[in-house]
């Protein structure tokens, strides 16, 4: 599908992807077994993730969740697409690198895997290297995680000595002590109680925020949803959602103050604005032209843009309000140019989710029409 006409967007989007995200993923896929017995587990997955985000991925049991997070921490070797984790293309890298890179990241599982024989502080410090005083260090951060997971009292203690939620808080200081740029949980809280999961997930989110860590948790459990950032769903090996949290919140705050939307029900809201797409524009360009044909609707929501029509400066547009929608309910040419007056963002709906909306409510038809025609 084409996504925009003018040449000036379509430029911007390929520098979109130039970024230090922690995890990038393309085209991956994955496969159990060998011969007869081959069957493909992942399908030509593509995510992304920013630092300092909270990503929250759910789905049904056998949907992949465990394979992808295993490939994302290089504990599972890459088959099939490309995957860079922490700035290593990671089919690059030979048996050392890869050791290496696990060392860059933080591991967190459901079945918390703590020596028996080592207390807590000693667990925490397993997965520490260097010399003496990164030791010391390691020491002091790792007590300072366990007072902060409420454990501070019990550094000393063996896992056998500690309750399932302490043993799982023990874990989660394990992986955070060496400050990891990505951390990988799988169901890390599946056996804590209320109080023990809020601790956990609490800290996580505080560690994003705190170090730009990335941090990927993959879980049922409804009361981590509230933390997340984004929400990546699985179904049958695909990513089949992905949502910004804060970004629709945002994008449906400023729908309802759109005249055009003011019709749509909060459902009908979310349900649009999952369906946008952040573009970044730079001073000068130009992001519809008059006379073309239209694709896409726009919202704004950082940065003003000129609308010209026959040459003559008619407004100008700023955060929250949009343009774009005539062409789409109209006969499809636009009826202006737009051009940006500095740096910002929007965000682009095609024409397609833009008429299906309409279509999803006879309200929002019938304002459509209140206005335009
Ligand atoms: N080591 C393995 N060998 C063969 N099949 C596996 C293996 N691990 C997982 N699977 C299969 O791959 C699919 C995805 O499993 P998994 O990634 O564990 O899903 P989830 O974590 O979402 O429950 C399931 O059908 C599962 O049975
Ligand atoms: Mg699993």
């Amino acid at each position: 599908m084409k996504l925009l006409s003018s040449n000036g967007v379509a430029k911007l989007r390929k520098s979109e992807g130039s970024s230090n995200s922690p995890v990038t993923v393309h085209g991956l896929s994955h496969y159990f077994g060998t011969g007869e017995f081959r069957s493909q587990v992942l399908f030509n997955n593509n995510l992304k993730i920013e630092p300092g985000k909270l990503v929250v991925m759910t789905g049904p049991s056998g949907s992949g969740k465990t394979t992808l997070l295993t490939l994302l921490g290089a504990i599972r070797t890459l088959q099939e697409g490309n995957l860079n984790i922490l700035g290593r293309d990671v089919s690059t890298l030979n048996e050392e690198e890869i050791i290496d890179l696990r060392r860059k990241i933080g591991f967190i599982f459901q079945m918390h895997n703590l020596f028996t024989s080592l207390n807590a502080i000693e667990n925490v410090q397993m997965t520490c290297q260097g010399d003496a005083s990164e030791m010391l260090k390691n020491r002091s951060d790792g007590i300072a995680l366990l007072n902060r997971l409420g454990l501070g009292k019990r550094i000393n203690y063996r896992p056998s000595e500690l309750s399932g939620g302490q043993r799982q808080r023990v874990a989660v200081a394990r992986a955070l002590v060496g400050r990891p740029k990505l951390i990988l949980a799988d169901e890390p809280t599946a056996a804590l109680d209320k109080v023990s999961c809020l601790e956990v997930i609490g800290m996580l989110k505080e560690w994003a925020n705190e170090y730009g860590s990335a941090v990927v948790v993959v879980t049922h459990d409804n009361r981590i949803l509230e933390s997340a950032d984004r929400i990546i769903k699985m179904v049958d090996g695909a990513i089949v959602s992905d949502v910004v949290l804060q970004e629709v919140i945002q994008i449906c705050e400023f729908m309802k103050k759109l005249s055009i939307f003011s019709h749509l029900n909060n459902s009908e809201l979310s349900l649009v604005s999952e369906k946008m797409t952040k573009h970044p524009f730079v001073r000068g360009d130009v992001l519809i032209q008059q006379g073309d044909l239209g694709e896409e609707f726009f919202l704004i929501r950082d940065g003003e843009v000129d609308v010209v029509v026959d040459t003559i400066k008619a407004e100008v547009l700023g955060s929250g309000q949009c343009f774009g929608e005539r062409a789409l309910i109209g006969d499809g040419k636009r009826t202006a140019t737009v051009i940006a007056r500095e740096d910002g963002l929007a965000y682009v709906l095609t024409k397609e989710w833009f008429l299906h909306a309409i279509a999803s409510s006879p309200n929002f038809e019938m304002q459509m029409k209140k206005l335009y025609f």
